[in-house]
């Protein structure tokens, strides 16, 4: 990777691991892909933004020639509840979107990361130890989207050799931004009102178990992956990642250990909660692991203290 355009980078996943990636690559190599959302603060200042809304494949191309991009770090996406709410946008951007990436990198020999999900399984695939390689069936439209997503990216490498590499990502918790209208935002909501109120209401059943993940292991995953040896690859688009699996009552116990008053209580969201119990409890990411060496450097408790810490200095200002 030496000039990467992000899309997408303004929101959740996208503004820190950015900005890791000008710390690693070059402020001026990192070109921050807008579209609706304008950057703020050190992702404004620190390097180029350009207006990038995916749907356009004449945006895209235009960027990547300016700046001579070889790798397209493709976050641009509709999240699982917003896409229940809005299925043409979620189609739009999470399919058409992705395909003009596709085509852009085709045509000026880009690499592409694309995230895919945990939502990318479904009601019938074994949710215990979710293997690598099993049946996806998913029953929302940010399923059906993520599935054809690693499909497509596969595609490309097999048909075009675009060098396509991706990660099905758990739920991802983060310090920094908060979560964009997905199902797995409770296990970030959580820790804010645990520091500001001192309790929670939470919209996601006692007893259901979903993979997460601490951002900085997130990014880790995606540069880890990116810089990874081709020849190891057999995987390519949708590599199982985890680092932790719990359900909201082992969360709110060890937010407990460090805010003794802290309480839960709940009001179960059917919408998620539907979604939520189609994903695994916890995949097998064995293939990431011997494939290109994955492995998170953080798990429960160790997220939990982090994350604690750097929200009461973040809430307290
Ligand atoms: N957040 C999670 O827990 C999670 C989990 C698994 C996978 N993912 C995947 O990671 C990626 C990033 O997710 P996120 O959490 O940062 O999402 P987010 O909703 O926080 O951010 C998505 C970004 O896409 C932008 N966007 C929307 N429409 C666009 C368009 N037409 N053109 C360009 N940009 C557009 C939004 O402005 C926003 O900046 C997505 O592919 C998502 O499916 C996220």
């Amino acid at each position: 990777m030496k000039r990467i355009l992000v899309t997408g980078s303004v929101r959740q996943i996208g503004s820190e691991p950015t900005m890791t990636l000008r710390e690693q690559y070059g402020n001026d190599n990192v070109i921050v892909g807008v579209n609706r959302t304008q950057p703020q603060g050190e992702l404004k200042d620190s390097g180029p933004f350009e207006k990038v809304n995916c749907t356009d494949i004449k945006e895209v191309d235009g960027v990547v020639k300016k700046y001579k991009v070889d790798t397209i770090i493709h976050l641009a996406a509709i999240l699982s509840a917003v896409a229940e709410a809005k299925p043409n946008l979620a189609w739009d951007v999470n399919i058409n979107g992705l395909y003009n990436v596709l085509e852009v990198a085709r045509e000026h020999k880009c690499a592409v990361f694309t995230p895919s999900s945990i939502g990318a399984f479904g009601p019938t695939t074994p949710l215990d130890d979710t293997p690598q390689d099993t049946i996806q069936r998913p029953n929302t439209m940010y399923g059906v989207t993520k599935v054809s997503g690693e499909l497509l990216c596969d595609y490309y490498y097999k048909r075009f050799q675009v060098d396509t590499r991706g990660v099905r990502y758990p739920g991802i918790i983060s310090n920094v931004t908060l979560p964009g209208g997905g199902t797995t935002d409770y296990a970030v909501e959580i820790f804010y009102e645990a520091i500001k109120n001192k309790k929670y209401t939470c919209y996601i059943k006692a007893g259901t178990f979903l993979d997460m993940m601490y951002m900085p292991d997130a990014i880790k995953a995606a540069i880890d992956l990116m810089e990874a040896d081709p020849g190891k690859l057999e995987h390519r688009n949708a590599f199982n990642v985890s680092a932790m699996s719990f359900d909201p009552e082992i969360i709110a116990a060890e937010i407990k250990k460090h805010i003794p008053e802290f309480t839960m209580d709940y009001d179960v969201d059917p919408v998620r909660q539907a979604i939520a119990e189609t994903w695994p409890n916890n995949m097998d990411d064995s293939a990431a692991r011997e494939e290109w060496g994955w492995k998170p450097a953080y798990e429960l408790p160790a997220m939990t203290k982090d994350m604690i810490e750097k929200l009461t200095v973040k809430l307290s200002k």
